[in-house]
């Protein structure tokens, strides 16, 4: 079965969060159950300065006013296609906008770009190749399901994932236009949403099947609380909605062999670990003693819980804890989190900024990741640190509640307890977990009978490629 995906983001070569890792591995996944991937992303700096030799696959004199052209290449075992239009990409920044954290101006024509070009190869195929299925991913790329709806490509059967509600795609009315869509696209049905236009929406009333990145998320965005305005179309689309979890790529995050850490080590021979926690304290300046080291490797912001976790500092502090925290985001959390890195020093460690190899070393020394998200679709770095033995400390909700088992006295007795569970997000859970983890670790064989069940969870592909596969093939069948 050959696959279409269409992303604007992939890991190893362009990354601000989960999305890419999701994209980046799952085609690997995907080929272990025959279905062979090609992934359309955008051309970014970051991109094109690793495709090297490329064949140019797909021409356009004008995509929306400037001239572009597809790009296929193979980088890193992913089967890419770019879409090399500088006038769209060609920019300094990140993905979605500049330095300074502005979007930029033309996002709705940047990515309409992206999706009518991977309609345009569902419809047409490229030389010798033609996709069976798309998968296209959040709002970025859900505009594709449209343009195949109302386009020659309507019978391709069409998936679009949702990895984060949150973001949606919105536009004013007057967008419509512009988009070479014909005039029946617009309406309820079709990619108005609440007077403008809407992209995720779009995708979300045109795709043929629906999937979000766990089941328990597949569940709350049916609910007014979760589903940010889109849960009533959600629920009129139900028999068509799949929850399917996430995993994580296993060769890159294996702390028995991983490059990017110090010390290598097991669930079997944890005594390794102990290196990679020196080396954590060292690099955020913390003190040298057996106190249990908090990490927070995150975006900073509301989804992430980050004003909470602010506010738990001198609590965390005050039960003798420390923290090494690496994350970017609103300007206020960074600025109140450095505050209290100067206020507790040698207690608390902090780094703006985006370091991959970092996370590694932070994943792989830590103690236990806090996670107090208020909502998170699936969730990425409770499942490294699972597999880190970093025990997760995560608010009910999501893909949280779905990977983390929660160290109650059952769980324990059981040998079955993976991490903490609180809830709700609040500022009383949230102390209370930390306070609570800070007793667990106090007791070492209960901790490390905890590390060593974390770390024999399956947090691979495996079972998620294989339901993937499965939906591909059930669609393909209702097709044909
Ligand atoms: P989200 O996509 O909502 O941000 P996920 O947990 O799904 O959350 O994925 C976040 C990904 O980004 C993980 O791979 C995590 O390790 C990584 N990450 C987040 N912040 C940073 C950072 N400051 N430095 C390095 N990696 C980060
Ligand atoms: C989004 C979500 C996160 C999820 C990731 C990958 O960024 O916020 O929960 O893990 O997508 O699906």
């Amino acid at each position: 079965m050959q696959l279409l995906s269409v992303a604007s983001e992939i890991y190893p070569l362009i990354k601000t969060g989960g999305l890419a890792d999701v994209t980046g591995a799952l085609p690997a996944a995907l080929a272990g159950e025959g279905v062979a991937s090609r992934t359309l992303v955008p051309g970014y700096p970051a991109v094109i300065a690793r495709i090297g030799k490329a064949k140019v696959v797909r021409r356009y004199e004008a995509l929306f006013g400037v001239p572009a052209t597809v790009l296929a290449a193979s980088v890193e075992g992913l089967d890419l296609l770019v879409l090399d239009a500088p006038d769209f990409f060609a920019r300094e920044g990140g993905p979605y906008g500049d330095h300074a954290g502005n979007d930029w101006g033309d996002n709705w024509r940047r990515f309409a770009a992206l999706s009518r070009v991977g309609a345009d190869i569902a419809a047409d195929g490229l030389k010798g190749w033609r996709p069976d299925v798309v998968h296209v991913h959040d709002w970025q790329a859900a505009l594709t399901a449209a343009y195949m709806r109302f386009g020659p490509a309507h019978a391709v059967p069409k998936i679009v994932t949702i990895h984060n509600l949150a973001f949606q795609g919105r536009y004013g009315a007057d967008v419509f236009g512009q988009l070479g869509l014909p005039p029946e696209a617009w309406g309820m049905d079709g990619v108005e949403y609440y007077g403008g236009v809407g992209y995720l929406k779009a995708g979300l009333v045109s795709a043929d099947a629906i999937t979000t990145v766990s089941p328990t998320y597949a569940e709350e965005i049916r609910s007014p609380m979760h589903g940010m305005g889109l849960d009533g179309l959600i629920n009129g689309r139900v028999d068509r909605l799949y929850g399917i979890l996430n995993g994580v790529d296993t060769a890159i995050w294996n702390p028995a062999d991983d490059p990017l850490i110090p010390k290598a080590f097991s669930g079997r021979a944890l005594a390794g670990r102990g290196a990679n926690r020196r080396a954590l304290e060292q690099q955020f300046g913390l003190d040298a003693d057996d106190a249990p080291i908090f990490i927070i490797v995150s975006r900073l912001t509301w989804q992430k819980g980050m004003d909470l976790m602010v506010d738990a500092l001198d609590h965390l502090v005050g039960l003798g804890a420390k923290l090494a925290l690496l994350g970017s985001g609103d300007h206020p959390l960074e600025g109140a989190f450095l505050g209290a890195a100067d206020r507790h020093r040698g207690r608390i460690g902090v780094r703006i900024g985006y370091d991959e190899p970092m996370s590694h070393l932070m994943q792989a020394g830590g103690d236990a990741i806090l996670i107090p998200s208020r909502f998170e679709p699936c969730g990425l770095t409770q499942l490294y640190a699972l597999r880190y033995g970093c025990l997760p400390v995560v608010a009910r909700v999501g893909g949280l509640a779905d990977t983390v088992i929660d160290a109650n006295a059952a769980a324990v007795a059981a040998g079955a307890a993976t991490g903490l569970v609180f809830a709700p997000s609040d500022p009383l859970a949230l102390h209370g977990a930390i306070a609570r983890t800070v007793r667990l670790h106090g007791d070492r064989p209960v901790w490390q009978a905890m590390q060593r069940a974390a770390m024999r969870a399956d947090v691979s592909w495996g079972q998620s490629a294989a339901r993937y596969a499965a939906l591909y093939r059930s669609l393909l069948t209702a097709a044909a």
